[in-house]
């Protein structure tokens, strides 16, 4: 009979070994290299310059893992390959995959953060000018949020809405969703300098130019506008302290007119704080990546938008995105 203890011991330690071999694939370009048609090991290893037995060796387990086939010595991708790790297809995640493999590196300091030591995470990537690890993040971050954001949208109604500030909005994935459910609504993306070219290129794709615009912003100093209808922040506060999150709360409420909507989105935690689970590894991530980072529950929130003079505090969660938008209205 089958240990399932010990299976899911061996699942939970080998785990990397499946992550590794699919950020290897994708760095090293091999779904594009198949997409068009399939390649040998050989023919593979010429043109990427590629030990040929090590890319033996990852070219099967890219097909154990599913994500390549084999047929005859030739490798293609397979359906998931297809879908989602090829430039040509609508539903590409490579920029989010390749993020995800460069956060290996901090995640490799988890034990020496919980120790003591200061992470050396993403806080130093989103201070220094590497423009194209910049530009990597924010269209990793936008091709994964725009899978769910028309569900997020759904959920608000914004009818009487028609400024919309959005905090730490990167490439504008959720202002592109909200203005093009209530096409009255104009917004403005309040983001770091370097990501609003990012941003207004993703907005020109969109046909979205006249609805959203751009403006430099330090999130954790800055006013965000006056007599604004809404302030969306999402999928920023876990990036900051609690100190930080909260003067961005009551920094959102001087921006807000009498009855605006205050609406924060993201991965938040149960108050039981142990589910779901992609929200508790997200909490473990923020506190390796972001210096002083970590989620919340969602009673937190909650508490911190009664605290700072919102009512009608309400949360709802999203089951498509795994997230929960939480509400409250300026008084
Ligand atoms: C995880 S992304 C979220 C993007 C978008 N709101 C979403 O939900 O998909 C975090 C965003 O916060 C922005 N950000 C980080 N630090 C900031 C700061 N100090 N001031 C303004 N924006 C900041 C990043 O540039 C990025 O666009």
């Amino acid at each position: 009979m089958m240990d399932l203890a010990l299976t899911k011991l061996t699942q939970l330690a080998f785990g990397y070994w499946q992550s590794q071999t699919l950020f290897a694939l994708t760095q090293i370009g091999i779904f594009e290299a198949v997409a068009d048609q399939p390649r040998t090991g050989f023919d593979l290893a010429q043109e990427l310059q590629l030990d040929e037995m090590a890319a033996s060796a990852l070219l099967r387990a890219g097909v154990t893992l599913g994500l390549l086939r084999e047929q005859e010595g030739e490798y293609g991708n397979s359906e998931l390959a297809t879908r989602f790790l090829t430039s040509s297809s609508q539903e590409d995640l490579t920029e989010w995959v390749r993020t995800m493999s460069q956060w290996v590196s901090p995640w490799m300091r988890l034990e020496q953060v919980v120790r003591g030591e200061a992470p050396k995470g993403l806080e130093q990537a989103r201070l220094s000018k590497n423009s194209s690890d910049e530009r990597r993040f924010i269209l990793a971050m936008h091709q994964f949020a725009r899978r769910t954001s028309d569900r997020v949208s759904e959920a608000l109604d914004l009818s009487d809405a028609r400024v919309l500030a959005d905090i730490g909005g990167g490439a504008g994935t959720y202002s592109i969703s909200l203005c093009r459910r209530y096409p009255f609504l104009k917004s403005q993306i309040l983001d770091r300098p370097s990501v609003l070219p990012i941003a207004e290129e993703v907005i020109a794709e969109a046909g979205l130019k006249d609805s959203i615009s751009t403006s430099a912003c330090d999130y954790r100093f800055d006013s965000f506008g006056d007599q604004v209808d809404v302030v969306l922040m999402s999928n920023v506060l876990h990036q900051e302290s609690r100190q930080v999150g909260r003067s961005m709360v009551q920094r959102a409420r001087d921006a807000l007119r009498a009855g605006g909507a205050m609406v924060i989105h993201g991965h938040f935690l149960d108050n039981d704080h142990v589910r779901p689970t992609f929200s508790v590894l997200q909490d473990l991530s923020a506190t390796i990546l972001w210096q002083g980072g970590g989620n919340y529950t969602v009673g937190e929130v909650e508490k911190l938008l009664e605290a700072e003079g919102f009512d009608d505090v309400r949360s709802e969660r999203i089951p498509e995105s795994a997230t929960t938008l939480c509400r409250g209205r300026r008084a």
